[in-house]
């Protein structure tokens, strides 16, 4: 019995010890009325390296976390500029410690054999060595479809694989190319169901044969995996890479400010801002990855989606230099993101908002070297988008990046009806898109 005390004892030690860092940290909701308070925002959150969860706008309540000892001084400049704040969530370890139990939970129930047969499971977010093992067993199980490729290593050296997905090896250059990208921020892990749901439509459990038959797919499931096992070993709230050099004691480069696009213009050249550019365009090789699939496919891709969380938001660009600032297909865009928005809020769950379709400047806010804009720059007339999936704001469960299990299954679901819309609009649309 002692014996069991003790194990339980030190259990609870263990899972307490973690997400300290996090102890008394608090998520503020912040309301603005213009865009210029959302400025002063932004400024301040660079100036005392705060975490912005979702950027605040007139259209939209901001999410910031807030460590204990940098309260008064955001309590104060908040009222100072003339917007409103509320605590979301007083102590964030809290519901990092709950997601943590959640997941323990979820996968002792996980389902083995099911996944042995069918792919990966959806009751849980899987680790990069798992899903990178996936990758080569999917590839050694269906020869036919799936190829897999490493495309080069990460920072720290992991292996950055991806799956090309066609019915005749990539061969038919008639045929429409899609890439789907998920965890380029590496927090960001709802993102991940999505593009494993995509492997087992595609590939694995094939209801809609038209779309592996027309389509040559690119999916690409862990696009920055140093930063991804870093928010699982250590710090949960991590988003950017693993790079260190830059600085004494701050590491990583935000890879999504680093493409080459307005590079620099609109970001952070601080090291430990969590927007930091890096030291030149594509000084990383997370983006270098990306953008070399783009470049070796761009003849034939139509369609490029770049999975993000959280904000129920399907983003097109431009996300710099200016807001509003539209780029030449900005119908077809809206129009097609429009689509994939009403079929997702078709089946979506009932507590979740409606999907908000538009340009990434005005529904978030300016932002330079983004991934989208880069390949609507370099892709002229293709579709590109980024998604923001549905969040938690669940105050008895978990909010914001924290992922509830139940969820899982459903954001690989639904994202797809969204993905499947766009996928035969380009395949129907071909005159749409020639150069
Ligand atoms: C806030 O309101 C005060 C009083 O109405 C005004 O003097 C000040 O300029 C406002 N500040 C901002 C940033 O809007
Ligand atoms: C696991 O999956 C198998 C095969 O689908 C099924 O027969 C079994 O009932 C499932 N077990 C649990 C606990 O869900
Ligand atoms: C598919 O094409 C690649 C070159 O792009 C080649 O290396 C590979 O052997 C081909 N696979 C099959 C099964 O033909
Ligand atoms: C396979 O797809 C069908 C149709 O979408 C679905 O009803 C079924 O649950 C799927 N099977 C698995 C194991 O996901
Ligand atoms: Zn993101």
């Amino acid at each position: 019995m002692l014996k069991y005390i003790l194990f339980f004892a030190a259990a609870i030690c263990l899972t307490q010890a973690k997400h300290e860092e996090y102890f008394g940290h608090s998520l503020y909701g912040v309301r603005v009325h213009t865009m210029e308070q959302a400025q002063l925002l932004i400024g301040l959150v660079e100036r005392l390296y705060l975490d912005i969860w979702s950027y605040p706008n007139p259209l939209n309540e901001g999410l910031i976390l807030v460590a204990p000892n940098k309260k008064a001084e955001f309590e104060k400049f908040v009222l100072a500029i003339n917007a409103t704040c509320r605590i979301d969530t007083m102590n964030i370890k809290e519901k990092l410690d709950l997601e943590d139990q959640l997941m323990e939970e979820a996968h002792k129930k996980s389902n083995a054999s099911r996944s042995e047969r069918f792919g990966l499971s959806f009751d849980v977010i899987h680790r990069f060595a798992v899903v990178d093992r996936y990758l080569v067993d999917v590839a050694n199980r269906f020869p036919r479809v799936a190829r897999v490729v490493s495309a080069g290593r990460s920072v720290e050296g992991r292996d950055i694989k991806y799956l090309r997905l066609s019915t005749d090896n990539f061969t038919n250059r008639n045929k429409p190319v899609i890439f789907i990208q998920s965890l380029l921020h590496a927090r960001e892990w709802v993102t991940l169901p999505v593009t494993l749901w995509a492997i087992q439509e595609l590939v694995i459990n094939v209801t809609d044969q038209d779309l592996i038959r027309d389509i040559d797919w690119i999916i690409l499931p862990i696009a920055n995996p140093d930063g991804y096992e870093f928010s699982h070993t250590t710090t949960r709230m991590w988003r950017k890479n693993r790079r260190r050099g830059h600085h004494a004691s701050c590491v990583g480069v935000d890879p999504n400010r680093n493409y080459d696009y307005f590079w620099g213009t609109a970001s952070s050249r601080d090291p430990c801002s969590e927007t930091f550019h890096g030291p030149r365009a594509f000084s990383e090789p997370e983006t270098q990855i990306t953008r070399n699939i783009i470049n070796a496919f761009r003849d034939r891709m139509r369609l490029y989606l770049d999975i993000h969380s959280f904000g129920s938001m399907i983003l097109f660009g431009f996300a710099a230099p200016a807001p509003g600032r539209m780029p030449p297909n900005v119908d077809t865009l809206r129009s097609v993101g429009t689509q994939m928005a009403r079929a997702i809020d078709a089946v979506k769950w009932r507590n979740h908002p409606n999907y908000r379709v538009g340009n990434v400047a005005q529904l978030l806010s300016v932002a330079s070297g983004g991934g989208t804009d880069w390949a609507l720059h370099v892709m002229p007339n293709r579709l590109s988008y980024a998604y923001e999936l549905p969040a938690y704001r669940n105050q008895r469960t978990v909010n914001g990046f924290l992922v509830e299990p139940a969820f899982i299954r459903q954001a690989g679901f639904e994202t797809w009806r969204g993905i499947r819309v766009a996928a035969r609009f380009v395949v129907r649309n071909r005159a749409l898109f020639e150069d």
